[in-house]
């Protein structure tokens, strides 16, 4: 069981940024990752699309024999956690937003939190609802920034077009003086930077990715199923394949990586 491969979802590559810092956390794991690139963007997506979706990609990690799953997005993961824990029954599930509700609420009594991410994960309120069920002094503020996945996709970052559009989003007035700010979409960690720039340090920018690689680590060390051997393989299918994905994939998993065309909808 140790060693069989971590099964990794997002709507398309962004939970690569969650792959890429799981790859460096355990280097001996091997890992499947899906990118449903065919029903990109998730954060456009109704609640029940979503279940749908994240069921038949935890069906085929199933089928590929993982011996967990990571919802790498937070889209999905505000919906579709309970539906893809009854799929699996017997493995572990992890999601984005858990871990990082776990870290900030020790730090967040009394504090303005901001919250950035997809109309479908604002929508659902589930950062101000976990949040403030063990923070209830937490004033929690959170924003949809739909431009900016399909902007970092197209990889405008660093720039003037990317520096304005976030600019728009962040000067926006349920994020004024806020102490803190969640990077709700796996997107994002790839402008962090520009972000903790526009904000000249005075917040503290959560970026979840090395928060998510941590708790699955202990999740999985816990459970005795970390990997013993030093021979990791790493898979990455999209149900809908482009050699422009492919190259936007080197891109957030920060090295070369061939994708694979998997159909599993019919
Ligand atoms: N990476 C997805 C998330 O974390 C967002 C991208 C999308 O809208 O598909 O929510």
């Amino acid at each position: 069981m140790q060693n069989l491969p971590i099964g990794i979802f997002d709507s398309g590559i962004g939970g690569l940024t969650v792959a890429h810092a799981l790859k460096e956390k355990l280097p001996n794991e091997s890992i499947i990752y899906f990118g449903d690139t065919e029903h990109l963007p998730y954060g456009e997506k109704s609640a029940e699309a979503l279940r749908n979706y994240s069921k038949k990609i935890t069906q085929f990690l199933l089928e590929k024999n993982c011996k967990c799953i990571v919802i790498a997005c937070n889209s999905a993961s505000s919906v579709a956690f309970d539906v893809v824990k009854k799929t699996v029954k017997n493995i572990p599930v992890f999601n984005v937003i858990d871990p990082v509700i776990e870290k900030v609420s020790n730090s967040c009594n009394s504090c303005k939190v901001g919250v950035i991410g997809t109309k479908a994960t604002i929508s659902s309120n589930i950062y101000k609802n976990k949040l403030n069920a063990k923070c209830p002094r937490a004033v929690v503020t959170a924003l949809a920034t739909p431009l900016l996945a399909p902007m970092i996709e197209e990889k405008f970052i660093g720039g003037d077009i990317s520096k304005k559009i976030i600019a728009n989003y962040l000067s926006n007035k349920k994020l004024q003086e806020i102490d803190q700010l969640i990077l709700a979409c796996t997107h994002y960690p790839l402008i962090y930077k520009e972000i903790r720039d526009y904000f000249k340090g005075e917040v503290i920018i959560i970026n979840s990715t090395n928060i998510v690689a941590e708790h699955i680590a202990s999740g999985l060390k816990n459970k005795t199923l970390l990997n013993n051997q030093f021979k990791p393989k790493y898979k990455f299918y999209v149900s809908n394949y482009t050699k422009a994905f492919e190259k936007s994939a080197r891109f957030f998993f920060q090295e070369k990586i061939k994708l694979r065309e998997a159909n599993i909808w019919n």
